[in-house]
């Protein structure tokens, strides 16, 4: 349904795209997971049509983007980045302007105008002007008005940015229903947790590269059969690196001042070893084994960590 074949994009020096290729099937969620300036806005950007890649190509349904826009955005829905709502107008109101652009009028508007604000929960809300909603509650109209004309593909441009955890909840639901519904979603974000929980693929992408791409199992099984072992407490870095040395069989992920996480192989076999050792690592309040996860993937790949 979504087809991405090696684009390229260059900004002046900084090249946003190095060569950027996936595709994503009907009823898919295919996740595009990285940290701020990886290319995630500027894949979404080549998708929609505003920015024109230096080479490769997009399609949508089979329609290539560059050589046939107009057809290839009647199938396509966008949740861009920034909300982008009138606030002295109502939900309805809108939407209602938001189908028009999409070309829907008459009876076919006002019914998909309903449709939507049901499916996001925003039904008994339409009435209201929106500089009264909370900002999940934008995010959910925001989406709405990408849907008014059924797409076949969906993008959605790190839609939860901000919320809190229960807001956030309501939208992962949503975007699950969006693809149950038959939909291709393209899902950006730089949330590890949210990329585990919701995509059916990933794409991990950084700094214009595609790095690794599967299903969660695939990403998890990349990252290796070592397990982590996560330790809370207070801990200095140099006494971590220092100790460490004499324990070979274990890799130093990750040290911050409350966190320490290291890799091994089995790690259930190793844990007394550690906690014997912990006292000369520092302060530990809390051990827990966690399987290989993509954070710990990511850090592989990168060297660096997702960050905020
Ligand atoms: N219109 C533009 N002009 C110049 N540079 C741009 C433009 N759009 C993007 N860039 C640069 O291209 C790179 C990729 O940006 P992009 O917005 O695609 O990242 P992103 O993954 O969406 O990041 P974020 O998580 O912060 O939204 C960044 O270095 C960015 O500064
Ligand atoms: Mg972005």
């Amino acid at each position: 349904m979504i087809e991405v074949s090696n684009l390229r994009k260059n900004f002046g020096d900084i090249e946003a795209l190095k060569g950027v290729s996936f595709s994503v099937r009907a009823g898919e969620i295919y996740g595009l997971l990285g940290p701020n300036g990886a290319g995630k806005s500027t894949t979404i950007g080549v998708l929609c049509g505003l920015v024109v890649p230096d080479s490769g190509q997009a399609s949508l349904d089979g329609i290539d983007i560059a050589r046939r826009p107009v057809e290839a955005r009647r199938v396509l829905g966008v949740v861009p980045q920034e909300v982008a709502l009138y606030t002295e107008f109502t939900a309805r109101d809108n939407l209602s302007f938001f189908g028009r652009l999409y070309g829907l009028g008459g009876s076919r508007l006002s019914e998909a105008v309903e449709q939507v604000l049901e499916r996001v929960g925003l039904a008994d809300r339409a009435r209201e002007p929106i500089e009264r909603f909370s900002g999940g509650m934008l995010r959910r109209l925001n989406i709405a008005a990408g849907l008014l004309h059924g797409p076949k593909a969906v993008l959605m441009d790190e839609p939860t940015v901000g919320l809190d955890p229960q807001s956030r909840a309501s939208i992962l639901e949503l975007v699950r229903s969006i693809a149950a519904g038959g939909a291709a979603v393209v899902y950006t974000t730089h949330y590890l947790d949210e990329a585990e929980r919701l995509c059916d693929r990933i794409g991990v992408i950084d700094r214009g590269s595609i790095l690794a791409e599967g299903t969660l199992q695939e990403l998890r099984d990349a990252a290796g059969a070592r397990e982590i072992i996560a330790l809370r407490g207070t801990f200095a870095a140099e006494v971590v690196t220092r100790e460490m040395q004499k324990h070979p069989e274990f890799e130093v992920l990750k040290v911050t001042d409350g966190e320490l996480l290291l890799t091994v192989q089995r790690a259930e076999q190793h844990v007394a070893a550690l906690l014997a050792a912990a006292s000369s690592l520092g302060t530990v309040r809390e051990v827990a084994i966690r399987q290989p996860s993509l954070e710990s993937l990511f850090i592989k790949l990168t060297g660096r960590e997702l960050r905020e």
